[in-house]
Formats: C-alpha cells, sequence, structure tokens
C-alpha cells in the first residue's frame, strides 16, 4: 500500500499509459465526503455504495463546526467531495495523497484553485445536477416576497409581471420555464450565451445588464462569484429597477455590493431584496427595511433530496471514474 502511495504521479506530470497503469495497480482509494451542511441521508447512502462497489473506503464528516476536524480528516484521503466546504491552501496543504475533490454543485468558489493545481490536485463540479432545487426556491422566494412574506396584508402575484435573469446557465433556463408557467414576462442577460438558445427557449434577450434592471419587476441573479462579479451588483444597477421590484439572489453574497444595496433601499423604500446566502450586515437590513428583505438561515438552494442525491452520487461517479479511466470531463482547473 505504501508503495502506491509513494509512487502516485501527479496527473499533470506523467504520460498516459504509465499514469493509468499506475491507477490500474492503485486498489485502493479513500473517498471522503465532508460537508459542513450535510447531504439527505439517501445521497450519502448512494455515495457509499459507488464508492465500496468501486473497491475504495468511504469515510464522511459532516455538521464539523471546526476547521481543525476537516484538516485531520483529509490528511489521508485521495479523493474529496464536498459542497459549500472551503477547501483553502491550508486543507489543500493537510491533504497528503489528495489526487481529486469534487464540489458536488455548480458554483466552486470555495475552492482554492491555484493552490489545488500547484499540487496537481484535479478539481471538478457538478453541473446542472441541482439547477432544478435552485430553480425551485427562485418561484418561492418571487411569491414569498410578493405575499409579504405569508403574512395576511393584500400582497401582490408574480403572473403578468416582468421577471430578469442575469447568466443564462442550467438554473437561469429552469427559472425561466417556471417563470413563463407563472405567466411571466421573462428576459435575460447572458452575453455568453448564443442568441440561438434564447430563441429556442422563447426568452427575450437584453442586450445590456442596465436594460435588464430597468426593465425587470424581479431580477433573479444567477452569476458565479469571480473577480469579475464580486460587488458588481450596486447602488447604479439596483436604483434603475422598476417601482416595487424585487432582487432574488440565490448566486453568491459575494456578488451584491452591500453598501450600495443599502443606500439604495434607504433611498427607494419600494425596493424588496431576497437572498439565499444572507449578506454579512443582513442583521443591519433587518433592522433597517423589516419585511422588505429576507435571509434563509442557511444556504438552502440546492438543499432538496433529489439534488442532493443528483449531485452527490454524480461526484461519487466523476471520482471513480477519474480513477478508473482517467475520464476528466468536468475538471474545472485546466
Ligand atoms: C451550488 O453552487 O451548487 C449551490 O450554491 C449549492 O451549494 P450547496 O451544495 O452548499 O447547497
Amino acid at each position: 500500500m505504501g508503495l502506491i502511495r509513494t509512487i502516485w504521479p501527479s496527473p499533470f506530470e506523467v504520460d498516459k499509459t504509465a499514469y493509468f497503469e499506475t491507477l490500474e495497480n492503485a486498489l485502493f482509494m479513500k473517498i471522503l465526503v465532508a460537508t459542513e451542511k450535510p447531504f439527505a441521508k439517501a445521497a450519502v447512502d448512494g455515495i457509499r455504495k459507488i464508492v465500496e462497489d468501486a473497491g475504495y473506503e468511504f469515510a464522511l464528516l459532516e455538521k464539523y463546526t471546526d476547521k481543525a476536524d476537516l484538516l485531520a480528516a483529509v490528511k489521508d484521503v485521495d479523493g474529496l467531495i464536498i459542497r459549500s466546504d472551503k477547501v483553502t491552501a491550508e486543507v489543500v496543504d493537510a491533504a497528503e495523497k489528495l489526487k481529486i475533490v469534487v464540489r458536488a454543485g455548480a458554483g466552486y468558489d470555495n475552492v482554492d484553485l491555484a493552490a489545488c493545481t500547484a499540487k496537481g490536485i484535479v478539481v471538478m463540479n457538478t453541473p446542472g445536477q441541482n439547477s432544478n432545487a435552485v430553480a425551485e426556491l427562485v418561484v418561492c422566494m418571487m411569491i414569498y416576497m410578493s405575499r409579504n412574506q405569508l403574512t395576511p396584508e393584500a400582497g401582490k402575484e408574480v403572473s403578468g409581471k416582468r421577471l430578469g435573469i442575469q447568466a443564462y446557465g442550467n438554473v437561469g433556463r429552469i427559472v425561466a420555464r417556471y417563470g413563463k408557467g407563472l405567466g411571466m414576462k421573462v428576459a435575460a442577460y447572458d452575453p455568453f450565451v448564443a442568441p440561438a438558445v434564447f430563441e429556442a427557449d422563447g426568452v427575450e434577450m437584453v442586450d445590456s445588464l442596465d436594460k435588464l434592471y430597468e426593465t425587470s419587476d424581479f431580477l433573479s441573479l444567477h452569476i458565479p462569484a469571480t473577480d469579475q462579479t464580486r460587488k458588481s451588483i450596486g447602488y447604479d444597477l439596483l436604483t434603475k429597477m422598476p417601482k416595487g421590484a424585487v432582487l432574488v439572489n440565490t448566486a453568491r453574497k459575494e456578488v451584491i455590493d452591500e453598501e450600495g444595496l443599502i443606500k439604495a433601499m434607504e433611498e427607494r423604500p419600494d425596493l424588496k431584496y431576497i437572498t439565499d446566502i444572507a449578506a454579512d450586515s443582513q442583521a443591519l437590513m433587518n433592522e433597517k427595511f423589516g419585511k422588505r428583505v429576507f435571509a434563509t438561515s442557511k444556504k438552502m438552494g440546492a438543499q432538496t433530496a433529489e439534488a442532493n442525491i443528483n449531485a452527490g452520487l454524480a461526484a461519487a461517479n466523476q471520482i471513480v471514474d477519474f480513477f478508473k479511466t482517467g475520464n476528466r470531463k468536468f475538471q474545472v482547473n485546466k
């Protein structure tokens, strides 16, 4: 066993044949599922089965509150499945044998890609696997705010209103479909998506972000947190929104310029904000804006049994496939 461990090559450095021969010889792999926010039991059972059927060892670390627990758990693992768990340079450093990290989900801003790449660790995500759950939460959030957080005060219907979608990826496309199903007028902005995609979906393609904000009664965010998008949604865009508009955030808190959001909401008492990721200044916002804001207690867009099973099993299959065949289809640190 020690020999297998010591002869393990970096997948970035070796000749393919030698690499696969080594993989074939590597009979023992330890795969850790580390989820501060646990998967549904059915997903964990399914992951365990995939890992054990492949002849590998399964390990589980759930609901950890101390980073030290994660650092200790990753020490001897070959593969790691995570959710929003932070794989920092410190974690990468502690994981002496790690070869692959799969983020069971879409966004991988929680993984230090540079640190992984430097150590030859492959990082993957499981795009699309939890999208439906997030899209359903967007529908829930729009209606929740339109009905004054389910209080008896007369609310508004979403039907007939304009829904703007910022970023038309896996989640955005499903949100568009559900919005149309609710009788909303749906438009989207995504400079990285071909016009034919919008055309096929019967969704209006808007050619500027300003225009999307100006024309959306509900604006749903689906951008990842990157150097380009961090703090990109703030005062200027928000004050362009029509009277009574609602900003729905199931993406990342980092894309919001919180000072700008607060300023816009102070100046515009009609604006509302609902988020699946509490803002850093959420307590202040709750105090200032009352029922005009709402944040879930924990990020729960992808927290359904179905999404957990889809993303968790996909992650386990991707790891096994990587070790058995070298498949890197979903690698994000190329
Ligand atoms: C994602 O990027 O896939 C979602 O934000 C889900 O995150 P979670 O797995 O932590 O719920």
